[in-house]
């Protein structure tokens, strides 16, 4: 049997008040893909930024090929062949891609300070070629480049010393699906050329579609590594949460109301495409369409982020919305895919966070009702299953998942009339998924009109009343509740003119 390339040995890290790690064993081989699952705040993150020298562990030690092994920096594990890209991108989106990927190299200086333009260049070129990224001009700034083409600068980054090690930080998170498939082709190759990789993520079908094995944290314990092959997904979300989950999508009890909330007329996405549709009271209606359909503009037009033309109607009387805060005024909220540049104030507590839209309704007068916020901030950490040792603190400390869930909590808590939710659940566990769920159930119930633009099709067709279908700026299909499959769904948004043509 070969050898493992990097052993880890008992590993424990502890930040004031969170025991993030205790005795953590983890191994990996040559040309494996390792996935590495748990839920938010179970300690993936932790652990790999031990590996990758961000952190030094509080206990174990860290083996390579054999001998024992300390990485000072990210830079230093670098140089030792360990590589990690984080969750998010770290490019500078104004310089090349060429020098992103050989950004502070030394060897790159000539004299006098100035860089080997033509050289680095090359290497790079040749570097982002090797990787499958052939179509990529690194001259270019990365700012004009796609957002698959930026992964690739950042995997080549990456590699740009030898890398036996490639950890990857839940890659997918930003990537919508068309791309995955790209990164995958990415991944296998350097799996073919001996690379241990490990993949962190959250979304089930990919780590069966891409794993070679996977391990399972939980409270920042090992729970199991196994073969992929004697998982099944019931199993691996019993591991990681620990027990059972029952049902994710809950059943709707209720109809909903007749009442039209929102009435969207000739709403202009661009010069050339206009949309309209109607939310009722207490309605969930998905909107879903591949990448540049126009959903998310959608959601820009509506809360006021992007200008254009066309008529919104809330409760029978026309709107202007300019501005997020006209939307806001007119009880309007949107939780936004990218959660980490909006909706987030970092520095701030959870419960600031939580109860900061809701002030004025918790105030008394010209005094903070600190009981109700402490309730509400409690009520949504608890719904949540925001893992923190409480609500007072810091957002920033708080793993990728937990601080999503603080935005939503914000957005769910202002009790708002017209709810835009786009992504719900990108980079939220499974656990936290169901309730995520089943308050939007609730919500609904309460008769919240909710409109819920998703990648996710399991999501889609499980949680709305109706589903509408996009396709390059048009409402080109509805499907009732029930009536769509994952498959119809993908051929609606991908062929306007399929069976019974378009809308
Ligand atoms: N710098 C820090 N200071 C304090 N606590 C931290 C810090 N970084 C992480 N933690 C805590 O350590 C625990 C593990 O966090 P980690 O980021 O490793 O989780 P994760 O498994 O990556 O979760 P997610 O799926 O949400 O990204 C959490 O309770 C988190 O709040
Ligand atoms: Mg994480």
């Amino acid at each position: 049997m070969t050898r493992p390339v990097l052993t880890m040995e008992g590993i424990s890290k502890e930040f004031p008040g969170v025991k993030a790690l205790a005795d953590v064993d983890f191994e990996l081989y040559p040309g494996e893909v390792h996935a590495l699952m748990g839920e938010n705040g179970a300690g993936k993150s932790t652990l790999m930024k031990i590996l990758s020298g961000v952190y030094p562990p509080t206990g174990g030690t860290i083996r390579l090929k054999g001998t024992e092994a300390v990485f000072g920096s990210p830079l230093d594990a670098q140089r030792q062949g360990v590589s990690i890209i984080h969750q998010e991108f770290n490019l500078f989106t104004n310089l090349s891609a060429a020098e992103n990927i050989f950004i502070d190299r030394p060897e790159m200086a000539g004299r006098f300070g100035r860089i080997k333009w033509s050289r680095m260049v090359e290497e790079a070129q040749a570097l982002v070629d090797s990787i499958g990224g052939g179509d990529i001009d690194v001259r270019e700034e990365v700012r004009h480049l796609g957002v698959h083409s930026q992964q690739v600068v950042e995997i080549a980054k990456a590699l740009s010393f030898r890398a036996d090690v490639l950890i990857m930080d839940e890659p997918s998170a930003a990537l919508p699906e068309n791309e995955v498939k790209k990164m995958f082709e990415v991944i296998r190759r350097l799996r073919s050329q001996g690379v241990a990789i490990v993949y962190v993520s959250h979304r089930m079908k990919e780590i069966f579609e891409i794993a070679d094995k996977v391990t399972v944290l939980r409270d920042g314990r090992k729970v199991a590594t196994q073969p992929i092959g004697e998982v099944t997904e019931q199993s691996l979300i019993q591991m990681m949460v620990g027990k059972e989950v029952q049902q994710l999508y809950p059943v709707r009890k209720q109809p909903y109301g007749k009442e039209v909330v929102l009435k969207v007329k000739d709403l202009s996405l661009d010069a050339s495409h206009k949309i309209s549709f109607e939310l009722r009271k207490g309605e969930i209606v998905g909107l879903f369409g591949i990448p540049g359909s126009g959903s998310h503009t959608v959601a820009e037009r509506l809360f006021g982020l992007k200008r254009g033309t066309g008529e919104i109607e809330i409760n029978g009387r026309p709107v202007k919305i300019t501005s997020p805060s006209d939307a806001k005024a007119k009880k309007l909220a949107y939780v936004p895919p990218d959660r980490h540049r909006q909706g987030i104030i970092k520095p701030m507590s959870i419960r600031q966070n939580i109860s900061f839209t809701m002030l004025p309704e918790l105030s008394k007068g010209l005094v903070l009702d600190r009981n109700a916020i402490q309730r509400v901030s409690a009520e949504y950490m608890g719904k949540l299953r925001i893992k923190a040792p409480d609500d007072s603190q810091t957002v920033d400390f708080l793993s990728g998942g937990n601080q999503q869930k603080v935005v939503i909590g914000k957005w769910l808590a202002a009790h708002p009339d017209i709810l835009i939710l786009e992504e719900p659940t990108r980079g939220v566990d499974v656990g936290a998924k169901a309730e995520i769920y089943s308050i939007i159930h609730e919500l609904a119930r309460e008769g919240l009109s909710i409109l819920l633009i998703s990648s996710e099709m399991p999501e889609v067709i499980g949680l709305s009343d109706r589903v509408l279908v996009m396709y390059q700026g048009d409402i080109v299909h509805e499907f009732a509740h029930g009536e769509a499959d994952q498959e119809q769904l993908l051929q609606r948004a991908s062929h306007p003119r399929g069976k019974g043509g378009a809308l």
